[in-house]
This record gives structure tokens, sequence and C-alpha cells, in this order.
């Protein structure tokens, strides 16, 4: 059988490990190219990792069109910040130039990056849907070049160990957004890691040139710190009630005067608030073979 060769940029972010994880643990065994920066962090080791540094930084056309042609990769996986559009657009560009088939741009996003209300209120999903519109300019000139890409919801188990659900864990406190039990979609690192192990190696063609949804599971912040309690058998975690849209306002605010916090802080609620994809023609799960979750067991390996 074929082994897919795959790059992947950005293994050191938040979603990077566990993408390279889902990737070594795929059956096909493909071979994975790990591309760092002169100063990243070391990347894993393992006998189908092999670790290429591009020397310029940020990278050039050049150097990114040589590394993908003489490694033969035919997906190429970005796990880069969004802040890093144009590196990303170059990489896109790059994967034209190589004739790579397959490119996921970083979106992973809490909310859609082509929601109108979140994309006023954060430049960062500005940034991911402009990747996003150059990957489809491309992808309609070149046949050769595809995209795929995937909006998760929060990042779960990162969430749960800093206040991305609302919820501080070490302070046992919550702010329960409009009461707490709007439902919201919200995927486990390990789920985002097997989706996108999923689209480059089991459901290439069924996923090209598109953005799609996945989930571990769609639950509410009351249900995810009533699962905390039972997990933790300990106090119940103090919630206090905050109106959502005074809330957005009042962020949206401060992080136009460039307060990073106010920005987290605005992600939080809007991942909350805007983010349940039930009933949406996008969701994914199905197509890519991605089981629920169980809260309850999430949370018990996330903080048991
Ligand atoms: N849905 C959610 O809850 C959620 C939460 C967090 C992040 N995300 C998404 O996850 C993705 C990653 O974001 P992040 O915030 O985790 O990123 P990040 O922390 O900024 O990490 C990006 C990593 O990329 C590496 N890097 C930067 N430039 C590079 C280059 N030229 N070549 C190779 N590696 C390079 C850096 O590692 P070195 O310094 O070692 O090079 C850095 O650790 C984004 O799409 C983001 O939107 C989603």
């Amino acid at each position: 059988m074929h082994a897919h060769h795959i790059a992947l940029i950005g293994v050191n972010s938040r979603i990077g490990p566990a993408i390279l994880q889902a990737l070594l643990e795929h059956p096909s065994k493909p071979h994975i190219v790990i591309f760092l920066r002169p100063t990243s962090h070391p990347a894993p080791t393992h006998p189908r990792i092999r670790t290429v540094t591009i020397p310029s930084d940020p990278p050039t056309l050049h150097d990114l069109t040589s590394a993908l042609n003489e490694h033969d990769i035919e997906s190429l996986v970005s796990a880069l910040s969004p802040a890093d559009r144009e590196t990303q657009i170059t990489l896109a560009d790059a994967c034209v130039a190589a004739g790579v088939y397959r490119y996921i741009p970083a979106d992973y996003g809490s909310m859609r990056s082509d929601d109108p209300y979140v994309l006023d209120l954060l430049p960062n999903f500005r940034n991911k849907k402009l990747v996003r519109e150059h990957c489809q300019a491309l992808a309609r000139k070149h046949k050769s070049f595809t995209w795929t890409s995937l909006a998760s919801g929060h990042f779960f188990d990162y969430g749960l160990r800093t206040e991305l659900l609302g919820i501080n864990e070490k302070e046992n406190s919550a702010m329960l957004f409009d009461g707490g039990k709007d439902r919201f979609s919200t995927s486990t690192v390990k789920q985002i890691g097997k989706a996108v192990a999923a689209i480059v190696l089991d459901k290439e063609e069924e996923t090209a040139n598109q953005m799609l949804l996945i989930q571990s599971f769609c639950v509410s912040q009351l249900e995810i710190i009533k699962a905390m309690d039972e997990v933790k058998g300990r106090r119940p975690v103090k919630g206090v009630y905050v109106e959502s849209e005074g809330f957005i306002e009042e962020k949206a605010a401060e992080a136009k005067k460039g307060d990073a916090e106010a920005v987290e802080e605005l992600v939080a609620v809007l991942g909350i608030k805007r983010s349940n994809w039930t009933g949406d023609k996008l969701f994914a799960n199905e197509l890519l073979g991605l089981k629920e979750e169980n809260l309850r067991d999430v949370v018990h390996d996330v903080l048991g």
C-alpha cells in the first residue's frame, strides 16, 4: 500500500501535537515531515517522522516549495496561529507550485470563520477567512490544488484548564452566560486530530474544497459544571449570571483598545453563544467517522 507523505507545520501549537498523534496512529502509517523554523522548539521523534528546518523565517515561497518537492508531499497541514496569515497564504501558494493536492489551513475555530458577527469583532477570524478565500481562488484556478478547513468549537480539554468555557476550574467559579443553558459544539483536541487524519487519509475526495464542522459533543455550561462537580466530588462550582449581549459590547470596546485579555473573553463568550452546529449541513462527524464522546468521561480524563 502507498504510504501517504504529509507535512505538518506548527507542531508546537495547541493543536499540533494532537494532529501529529492522530496521523501517527492512523492504520495507513503515513510518513510525516514536520516543518520547523530555525528558532523552533524540538519536535517529537519517531521512525516515521522527519524534521525539516526551513531556513527562512517567515518562510519564503521558494524555501517552502523546495521542501514540499524534496519530500514528495501530498498533503500539507497547518497548525500555525491565525496571526501568521501571510505565511499561511504563502503555504497555499507553495502547495500549488509543488503540486501538493490538499492543504488544511489552520482554522480549528471556536466559531465559524464565515460568521459575519464574529468577523466584525475578531481580527484573527478575519485572517482565517482571508486565508480560506485565497485557497478558494487557487482551487478555482488549479485543479491540482484542494483545501479543507475545520471549525471545531472551543477546544474542550484546553478550555477546561483555562477559562475558555467561562469556567475557572481552579477557583471553582463560573460566568454563566444567559443562565448557562445554551448548548454549544466543542471538541477535544484528540477528536480534531482524528478529523484531520480522516480528511487527508480516508476522505480526501469527499472533503475537497469545503469548510467542515465537527464536535465531540454539544453541551451547555450547566451540563459541564454538573459533570465537573460529579467527577471532583467537591463543593459545587459557584456560577455568576452574566448577560452576554452587554458583556460582548464591553469586551469588544476593550479589545478595540488592544486589551488581549478582552479578546480572549470575547472568544470565550462567542464560542458559547454562536457555535451550535446542530442541523448544519456542513456538520461532518458522520462523514469523517467521528463518534460523539461522553462528557463525563472526558471531564474525568482531564480533571480526574
Ligand atoms: N477552538 C479553540 O478553542 C482554539 C484554541 C486555541 C487555538 N486554536 C486554533 O489552533 C490553531 C493554532 O493556534 P495556537 O494559538 O495554538 O498557535 P500558537 O500557540 O501561536 O502556536 C503556533 C506554533 O507554530 C510554530 N511556528 C510559528 N511559526 C512557524 C514557522 N514559520 N515554522 C514552523 N513552526 C512555526 C511555533 O512553534 P515554535 O516556536 O516551536 O516554532 C508556535 O508554537 C489556530 O488555528 C487557532 O485558531 C483554536
